[in-house]
């Protein structure tokens, strides 16, 4: 969800004004996933990097993300949609640990949209961790070398159970990948554009939509065509 801050640059504002207009795309861009039947949405919200931005900055962040909770729980509850998270949450304060797994409790059985976020999140740090597990297993005589298959994988980085993203789209016209669903993006096509966050509408989610719809997926062999194509 990349330019809020340069968003509010250019309106003279605090970096916070640019978040807050980024909450707001956040909404829209749920209600396009909605209204369009699209049923994983993962957003990039606050990554393990991002600690080391100004402490206002943060702890502002923080503030966003448990108002946007405290606002939205009803609504995910009625919209049928079922929030969960990635990252390391035990690193978030208390309070937007304890509103998160409520709010992901209250909606485990949703299963309309499955809402992610990213919170200090880092996909090296997820492999990391990933590798770590099956080490453990395997020094514990409980895994067989053979046994250790992309599947396997999937199922010990945090989005185990979540299909691999079809799309990934970088607002702001930023040409990298930033650390994000490192294992995850193998095959996912990848939609720029140099809108800001803040100033992105529902018409530039069905651009990235049509835009998708038009790819050729090969996945390193033959032609295949989107879902949505086919
Ligand atoms: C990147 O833009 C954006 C972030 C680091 C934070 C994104 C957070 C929100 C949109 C709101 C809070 C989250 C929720 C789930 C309510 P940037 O600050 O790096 O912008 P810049 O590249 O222009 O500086």
């Amino acid at each position: 969800m990349d330019g809020n801050g340069r968003w509010a640059q250019q309106r003279g504002l605090p970096r916070l004004a640019g978040h807050e207009a980024g909450s707001r795309s956040i909404e829209r861009c749920v209600q396009a996933c909605l209204d369009t039947g699209v049923e994983f949405l993962t957003l990039y919200a606050f990554s393990s990097e991002n600690w080391k931005r100004p402490a206002a900055e943060v702890s502002g962040l923080m503030l966003l993300l448990e108002k946007f909770l405290n606002q939205k729980r009803d609504e995910m509850v009625r919209e049928g949609i079922r929030l969960r998270h990635i990252g390391r949450i035990q690193e978030l304060p208390p309070p937007c640990q304890r509103k998160l797994r409520e709010v992901m409790d209250a909606t485990a059985q949703n299963s309309r949209l499955t809402l992610v976020l990213a919170l200090s999140y880092s996909g090296r740090t997820e492999i990391v961790d990933a590798v770590k597990s099956i080490a453990r297993d395997a020094a514990a005589g409980n895994l067989a070398e053979d046994a250790i298959t992309p599947e396997l994988i999937d199922s010990r980085l945090n989005t185990a159970g979540m299909p691999d993203p079809d799309l990934l789209i970088r607002t702001s016209g930023e040409m990298r990948i930033s650390n994000f669903l490192l294992w995850q993006l193998s095959y996912t096509e990848i939609h720029v554009t140099k809108k800001f966050w803040p100033d992105f509408q529902k018409e530039d989610f069905l651009a990235a939509l049509a835009d998708f719809q038009s790819r050729s997926r090969r996945y390193g062999g033959v032609e295949t065509q989107t879902e949505a194509n086919a």
